[in-house]
């Protein structure tokens, strides 16, 4: 058996199945330092632990593209120093994670609000994905200060602004033209929206682009959600039957599902 192949079979994936695209809504690490009296930054220290492992997951399963909601356009109303902590730990996992993605063949990306970010924050971030800019195995893509509704507002502007401009006609206002004016617009759609720590909403996440994805809730906070918790979510995605609001005649019985 080729190493390929082992490797699938060694977690119980199809690799014929994978899900393209997973977008991940990490929850839980106030909780989770709260129970073990701690404060909130360590729960986002521990929170940055898992998100290597899952990173190193997605990157040996072969996901094209994995998105994490690391800071949200709400996020700003949090606490000063919450913030400030955010902030640092977000630079110092870019700066320390960045050489060990590049020889992963990681491409980093982000979506968001880049102006918004402190300055020395954009500056790593730029340097991070200029350097793994050519990666082609697997782009790891962080939402910061991202919302949903922001980017649909965003997208808005730019199309109103070519329709003033008589570079595009309203009639032509399509779908694809909204999601080509996204964050997202050289992305898949995600097929898998995670959410941890039991909370069951979208929180303004890839709103548009989850039209169709599969969702997966799960009450592990996320400084304890694993690689393995990871893999029965994909192993239960295989499972599913997406038929994208579309009927499935089966060849046996004529039977519609
Ligand atoms: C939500 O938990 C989590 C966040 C707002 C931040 C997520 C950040 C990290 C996982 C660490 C840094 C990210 C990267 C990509 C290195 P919460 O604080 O709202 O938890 P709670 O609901 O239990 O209070």
């Amino acid at each position: 058996m080729s190493e390929q192949t082992d490797k699938f079979k060694k977690y119980g994936i199809d690799p014929s199945r994978l899900p393209r695209h997973v977008a991940i809504i990490m929850d839980g690490n106030g909780r989770w330092a709260k129970k073990k009296f701690m404060n909130r930054v360590s729960g986002h220290e521990k929170g940055s632990e898992a998100v290597r492992s899952i990173v190193t997951i997605c990157r040996e399963i072969e996901i094209e593209v994995l998105t994490l909601y690391a800071f949200s356009t709400e996020n700003w109303a949090r606490p000063k120093a919450e913030v400030a902590a955010l902030m640092a730990l977000l630079k110092k996992f870019i700066v320390s994670e960045i050489d060990s993605l590049h020889k992963k063949g990681i491409r980093l990306e982000m979506i968001g609000q880049k102006e918004k970010l402190p300055q020395d924050v954009r500056d790593a971030l730029d340097g991070a994905m200029s350097h793994t800019a050519r990666n082609k195995q697997m782009c790891l893509n962080l939402a910061l200060s991202y919302g949903g509704r922001e980017e649909i507002v965003h997208a808005v502007r730019k199309i109103a602004s070519k329709v003033k401009k008589g570079k595009l006609s309203s009639g032509k206002i399509t779908e694809e033209v909204i999601s080509q004016h996204l964050y997202t617009r050289k992305l898949p759609d995600p097929d898998m929206v995670i959410r941890t720590s039991g909370e069951m909403r979208l929180s303004n996440f890839l709103l548009w682009q989850s039209g169709y994805a599969e969702f997966f809730f799960t009450k592990t906070l996320w400084p304890d959600f694993t690689e393995q918790e990871f893999v029965e979510m994909v192993k239960d995605y295989q499972s599913r039957d997406r038929r994208f609001g579309k009927v499935v005649c089966s060849s046996n019985d004529g039977s519609q599902q």
